[in-house]
């Protein structure tokens, strides 16, 4: 699997990754904007196509959440990563890509020597994310509502990636 930047040629199958069900139980209530975002290349977010044998798979958006644009994440703490994830097609749901993708992102995010902790908000409802967000590590951190959106925040510690 290789992690690639998404550009606009990527706007049919985000598009489309954006009807499928799985995807839209588990972010109901953003519009992403992709002909739009999908032009622009702000210093605090990568947005990655995940692809196996040249064929995408998935999508992982990282961003510094003290930086983005419409302060989503409200105060939060400098030198942290904040990522989304979905893979695309629901046939490709637990095979594992999901995790390789947030392993290379983990990496991606710990190679800066700054970066002390990565947050993650799924629905309170996702249970299958919250499993595998567990099982990468993460550690529970609160309930939170985003917009209209109840969550739970998890945390990667740097420690914690380490000692994996
Ligand atoms: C969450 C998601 C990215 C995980 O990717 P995935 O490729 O399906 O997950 P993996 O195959 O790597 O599985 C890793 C772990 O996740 C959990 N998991 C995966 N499928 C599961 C299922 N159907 N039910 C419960 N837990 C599940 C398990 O703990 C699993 O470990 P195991 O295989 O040892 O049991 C993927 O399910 C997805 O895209 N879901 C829809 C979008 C979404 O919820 N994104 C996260 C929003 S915060």
């Amino acid at each position: 699997m290789t992690l690639r930047h998404a550009t606009i040629k990527d706007l049919e199958i985000l598009t489309y990754w954006d009807l499928q069900q799985h995807v839209v139980a588990s972010d109901p209530n953003d519009d992403w904007n992709w002909q739009t975002e999908l032009q622009r290349t702000p210093e605090w977010r990568e947005q990655l196509i995940a692809e196996v044998d040249g064929k995408p798979v998935g999508f992982i958006q990282i961003i510094d959440p003290l930086k983005e644009d419409t302060k989503y994440w409200g105060d939060v703490a400098p030198d942290t990563r904040a990522i989304d994830i979905w893979i695309g097609e629901k046939e490709n749901l637990g095979k594992g890509y999901g995790s390789v993708m947030m392993n290379l992102a983990l990496g991606r995010c710990f190679t800066d020597s700054n970066i002390k902790a990565v947050l993650i908000d799924p629905l309170e409802a996702n249970e299958r994310a919250h499993k595998f967000y567990e099982k990468l590590g993460f550690k529970f951190v609160e309930m939170r509502v985003f917009g209209s959106d109840i969550c739970r925040v998890y945390r990667l510690d740097r420690q914690d990636w380490m000692r994996q």
